[in-house]
């Protein structure tokens, strides 16, 4: 069936604007005096530093790349979806291109700027940001298992299993890996920035920004469109939250927000207060999600959830 324009869906706006604004070519941007402060504009304890984010952000953007194949298949095959399947595959179609695109954005930036095709995190374990081994899993291993389970129900689930593993699968990658995790990390990027431009007396790295500012602006409408899907299978049937989502969350804080000793390189680097920049951050994007969704089907969590505290908490509970 066409799509009914007059009930335009959530997902139908958001592949309206992509066709307007996510079709921003990397190739155009220029890098060239991204290579001439590489060179020379940097300590080696900053080269390090910028290095193991990029490296992050690289191994994050191909794997939500090669991921999200599945959530297609998987809106495909449901029967009475609480929204249009296709709208929502019109969508997925222009977020699957746009991670691609961020793909070869980095991509070009490693070749150009860095002058290596060296991406993986293996590789760069000198830099502390990585010395978390749970967020390398949590973003690469666990969003392709999640992946590979989606395929396997979307071949023989049934409509309820076919559900669960999405709402499971959405609120991985779109609302923790994209929400929380790279949402945290561009912040953390623009605060070392401007600390770096402020010291060098001109804009740092303006080729990154570009591209940053540029993906930033797709990467909202994956989000937004990621939580409206979460709170449509919430309304349908809103054990889903209790079952699939604050496990989900409560596995986040537990594992990827318990450990802080991988940020004490920045702490010493950089004089803004970076823990406090990625509490205010990921505090901000948790409590958006949940209100997206809404609070009244959570049991466990509510909008003014608190990373720090929850994560006191359920340590608390192990004990
Ligand atoms: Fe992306
Ligand atoms: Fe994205």
């Amino acid at each position: 069936m066409a799509v009914d324009f007059a009930s335009k869906e959530k997902p139908y706006e958001l592949f309206d604007k992509a066709k307007r604004r996510g079709t921003w070519d990397p190739a155009a941007i220029d890098l060239s005096a991204d290579v001439e402060h590489w060179e020379h504009g940097f300590s080696d304890a900053q080269r390090e530093a910028i290095m193991g984010t990029f490296v992050g952000f690289y191994e994050g953007e191909e794997s939500v790349t090669r991921t999200l194949v599945p959530y297609l298949t998987l809106v495909d095959r449901l029967e009475d979806a609480p929204f249009s399947t296709i709208q929502m595959e019109m969508f997925l179609t222009t977020h699957l291109f746009e991670e691609a695109k961020h793909t070869d954005f980095f991509s070009m930036y490693f070749e150009e700027v860095f002058d290596t095709q060296e991406t993986e995190i293996d590789t760069h374990e000198s830099s502390n940001y990585w010395q978390n081994p749970e967020l390398k899993e949590f973003l690469v291993d666990d969003l392709e298992s999640v992946g590979d389970r989606m395929r396997e129900v979307a071949r023989g689930g049934n409509q309820r299993e076919m559900r669960y593993i999405l709402a499971e699968g959405v609120m991985h990658y779109m609302g923790i890996v994209e929400a929380q995790l790279a949402k945290t990390g561009y912040e953390i990027f623009n605060g070392v920035f401007d600390e770096i431009s402020e010291s060098m007396g001109t804009e740092v790295l303006p080729g990154c920004q570009e591209g940053l500012k540029l993906i930033r602006q797709d990467e909202g409408r994956h989000i937004a469109n990621g939580r409206w899907m979460m709170r449509k299978l919430a309304e349908e049937d809103p054990d889903i939250v209790p079952t699939v989502y604050e496990p989900k969350i409560e596995e986040y804080i537990e594992r990827l927000t318990g450990r802080r000793e991988s940020q004490e390189r920045y702490d010493r680097s950089y004089t803004f207060d970076i823990q406090e920049l990625t509490r205010t951050v990921a505090n901000d994007n948790l409590q958006q999600t949940i209100a997206v969704i809404g609070e009244e089907y959570f049991e466990r969590f509510d909008a003014d959830v608190d990373i720090a505290a929850a994560n006191r908490e359920l340590s608390a509970s192990d004990d």
